[in-house]
């Protein structure tokens, strides 16, 4: 993991919230890092993700059917999607016209996937394993205290 990345899980891990609190507050932590232009998380709720904490601009996305866009393919595949250039996918929901590469990491815990956190980047190709660890060893707090 990346040291500002260890920082990062650092902070979260001694932050004592829980909850909705503790989600936002990571966010806000991962909003610190260049090209990280748009931090949230989606809650899964039946077959459904709700959108929840999130730093950037607003979304009309709020509510994503799982199979639908990066997110819903992260639930229905249960895979980590990493995308270089979001203009090649056919199956993707445009937050910002501005955006260009997104990460998606699922929160999971004992099996169970709790929801995600979905990054954007206006910067192409930004997201790579760096990043992967990082936000999948952050979801694990998450998940700990979801
Ligand atoms: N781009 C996502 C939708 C969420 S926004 O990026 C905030 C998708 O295709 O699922």
């Amino acid at each position: 993991m990346s040291p500002e990345f260890e920082q990062i899980v650092r902070e979260v891990r001694a932050n004592p919230a829980t909850g909705y609190d503790l989600r936002l507050f990571a966010m806000r932590q991962l909003d610190r890092l260049d090209g990280y232009d748009w931090s949230g998380i989606y809650r899964l709720e039946g077959d459904t993700l709700i959108l929840d904490a999130y730093v950037g601009a607003h979304t009309d996305h709020d509510r994503i059917p799982v199979g639908r866009g990066v997110c819903g393919t992260a639930v229905a595949t249960g895979q980590t999607q990493v995308v270089e250039d979001v203009r090649t996918l056919d199956n993707y929901l445009a937050c910002s016209l501005e955006t260009r590469a997104e990460i998606v990491v699922l929160v999971r815990r004992d099996g169970e996937t709790l929801g995600q956190i979905d990054v954007d980047s206006h910067q192409l190709g930004r997201f790579g394993p760096d990043d992967e660890a990082g936000l999948s060893a952050l979801a694990e707090v998450l998940a700990e205290r979801w």
